[in-house]
């Protein structure tokens, strides 16, 4: 693995002249430098051999050779600084123009304008003239009136043959191609050996990469691309993937998840999931911490996104950005379309049934916080009961103990087991008429258990009440389908499904969303204000106050793509293989204690190290350059469940290896071999 480059270096070249592994070790320092940083300071002492390289040079500067998963050298694929990743996911073919590839088909190009921006085509004209589908509602806070495959890899798996499973991938060095080519034809197998690929640089980068207008063409209304999924052929195929795929029976010989929880599902068609292809597309995977190569084993706190998503970001603020619904001026119908296009793609990938199903926000918190104060505060009253379950993040217990002290109503809590699953039969026992709602996770952000969370749902209604998923820790390990969860509402983060921070997703069925007041009042979700009352707009738009963030609800889109391309299967299926290989290795550590060992498990690994403070682990990992959270998770109830206040909490992905898992055990291994 990474080792730190010896300090003296041996002379060799003629007398003044710095040697190869010094050339290297110097350029490795200048190339890891942030633009406009100051080299890093030596720890001590100058190279031997090297004049003037005292306090200049890193202790334990990176060397080039060991760099995990370049491109090689001279590679047509390779990016603007020679290693990274040029392209998002993609080699583009001959003859296309540079960034075609980068949807997962050519889009549809509809006319928008006129019927999907409200703003140019307003619901409500005055107060004395009202149409049927808006609704005069009190603000929420007013006083009230009453009140969803896992198995074996496909292709390149994750674990290792000790673990009784696929081969362990090649090489991480070993040329292989993005995961993303031209989706109409298998580049995969040539593109090692392509010539023709021509890869744009960062700057390169084109309207055509988004299937957007260029930006030298006119821009006309029929040439946005407005919502390519409600009605393009394209992405009605993206969306019928994961219908048609949940509808299969596991294939014969395919191992379901234990438990059943997940519905297993059959091979995707889908190429074979590639991991070294996939990595390529993450630049930050490349970056150097403490003179080693990054693991990002923190993935259940927030997630890298791929070169495509920071493209589209860039991309929106060079080509479309505007403010949305507003104007109607030609950027603002780029905004608007692009913005409304990731609404289409939020639904299709969590299998609501219309994009006014969806509410964008700032992130989970602030969806369930929504969610307690507007559907909450007119729903639950005095003598009520909101049920949420041991396991939850501070964000799914605060805002309903709010709400409980402000109307009067109880919060109750359904218990886990030993193993970290909860108890279904005495979730049974909690339900009853005074039930408004059931609030619960479907993964665990501290322990990985995968909650039954169909079963939950399926048994508050009977009872009579509404159930809230909470999906963050969910979405981006496994096939999420709200309309076969049955969830009344189902909430995510954009940062934690490849997308970026400050977006995240409310989905509500639409009777309830049209029955609920809204939370913040201002402009966007009105359709008519006097001073006397003001009309608010339907859903979504009414619980969408202000300017939201626009551009990273794309990028939130372009996140989606991304995961849709790769196929949530493949993540699912490798991922399962990865936390199974990781367990394999972790668990027998001498002083280690797992907490959470549900037999539905996603993502997560969190431990206690005997002898050690958490935070002394989080440390001596973050010396080789593995990031783990270590402390309460935001879930301290279910930690003092275990009788920990803290635990270590490595958190997988798909672009995670088990290279990188053998790096982070045979740290606890070291330090278990000190105190244990
Ligand atoms: N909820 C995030 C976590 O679990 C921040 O780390």
């Amino acid at each position: 693995m990474d080792s730190a480059l010896p300090l003296d270096v041996p002379a060799g070249p003629p007398p003044g002249l710095p040697d190869p592994s010094t050339l290297a070790q110097l350029a490795n320092a200048f190339f890891s430098a942030l633009p406009g940083e100051a080299l890093p300071v030596a720890r001590s002492g100058a190279v031997s051999g090297v004049p003037g390289t005292a306090g200049a040079l890193p202790l334990a500067a990176p060397v080039l050779a060991e760099a995990s998963n370049p491109v090689p050298a001279g590679s047509p694929l390779a990016g603007p600084g020679g290693a990274g990743t040029g392209v998002p996911g993609a080699a583009i073919p001959q003859g296309q123009v540079a960034g075609a590839n980068l949807l997962p088909a050519a889009p549809t190009h509809v006319l928008s304008l006129g019927h999907r921006a409200p703003a140019l085509a307003p619901h409500a004209a005055a107060q004395n003239g009202l149409p049927d589908n808006v609704v005069t509602v009190a603000p929420a806070l007013d006083p009230r009136f009453g009140g969803a495959a896992l198995g074996v890899p496909e292709g390149v798996g994750a674990q290792r043959p000790s673990a009784g499973g696929a081969s362990v991938p090649s090489s991480p060095s070993a040329p292989s191609p993005y995961y993303f080519l031209d989706g109409s034809s298998d580049h995969r197998s040539a593109a090692g050996a392509t010539p023709d690929i021509v890869v744009p640089g960062w700057t390169s980068v084109s309207a055509q990469s988004f299937g957007l207008p260029g930006a030298d063409e006119p821009l006309t209304t029929s040439r946005f691309p407005y919502d390519v999924g409600s009605a393009g052929a394209s992405s009605g195929s993206t969306s019928r993937y994961f219908i048609d795929d949940a509808a299969q029976a596991p294939a014969s010989g395919q191992p379901a998840k234990a438990g059943g929880a997940i519905p297993a599902v059959g091979p995707s068609s889908h190429p074979p999931f590639d991991v070294n292809a996939v990595r390529r597309d993450f630049p930050i995977l490349q970056e150097r911490v403490n003179g080693r190569q990054l693991v990002w084993f923190d993935n259940a706190a927030t997630t890298h996104k791929p070169q495509s998503v920071i493209d589209r970001l860039s991309y929106f603020y060079a080509h479309e950005n505007s403010n949305i619904h507003r104007a109607a001026h030609a950027l603002a119908g780029r905004a608007t379309d692009a913005y409304e296009a990731a609404r289409s793609k939020v639904q299709r990938f969590i299998g609501a049934s219309s994009p006014d199903e969806i509410i964008f926000v700032r992130g989970t918190t602030e969806a369930i916080n929504l969610i307690a104060k507007t559907w909450g505060v007119k729903h639950v009253g005095e003598g009520d009961e909101i049920i949420v379950s041991h396991l939850e993040h501070h964000a799914n217990i605060v805002p309903w103990q709010q709400l409980a002290a402000q109307t009067g109503a109880t919060l109750r809590v359904i218990p886990v087991d030993d193993t970290g699953q909860v108890l279904l039969e005495e979730y049974r026992r909690l339900l009853s008429d005074r039930t408004k709602i059931v609030s619960v996770t479907q993964v665990s952000n501290a322990l990985g258990t995968v909650v039954p969370v169909k079963e939950i749902v399926e048994l508050a209604h009977r009872a009579g009440a509404k159930a809230l998923v909470d999906g963050a820790q969910s979405v981006s390990h496994m096939r999420v389908d709200v309309q076969a969860i049955d969830a009344d509402f189902f909430v995510f983060s954009g940062h934690k499904v490849f997308g970026p921070t400050g977006i995240g997703v409310v989905y509500g069925k639409r009777a309830i969303l049209e029955d609920m007041p809204p939370w913040q009042g201002g402009g966007n979700m009105i359709a008519d204000v006097t001073f006397e009352r003001t009309v608010f707009q339907p859903p979504p738009g009414r619980f969408e106050a202000g300017t939201g963030n626009i551009a990273d609800a794309v990028g939130l889109g372009a996140a989606i793509d991304y995961v849709t391309r790769v196929g949530i299967e493949n993540i699912a299926r490798y991922e399962h293989d990865l936390l199974a290989y990781a367990t394999s290795v972790l668990a027998p550590v001498p002083g280690v204690r797992l907490i959470g060992t549900a037999r539905d498990k996603a993502s997560v690994l969190s431990f206690v190290l005997k002898g050690y403070e958490t935070e002394e682990v989080g440390s001596a990992l973050n010396e080789e350059g593995i990031a783990v959270r270590s402390g309460h998770h935001c879930a301290q109830p279910i930690l003092r469940r275990f009788g920990v206040e803290a635990t270590v909490r490595p958190s997988l992905a798909f672009y995670n290896t088990c290279d990188e898992v053998d790096r982070m055990v045979s740290v606890v291994k070291k330090l278990a071999s000190r105190r244990y």
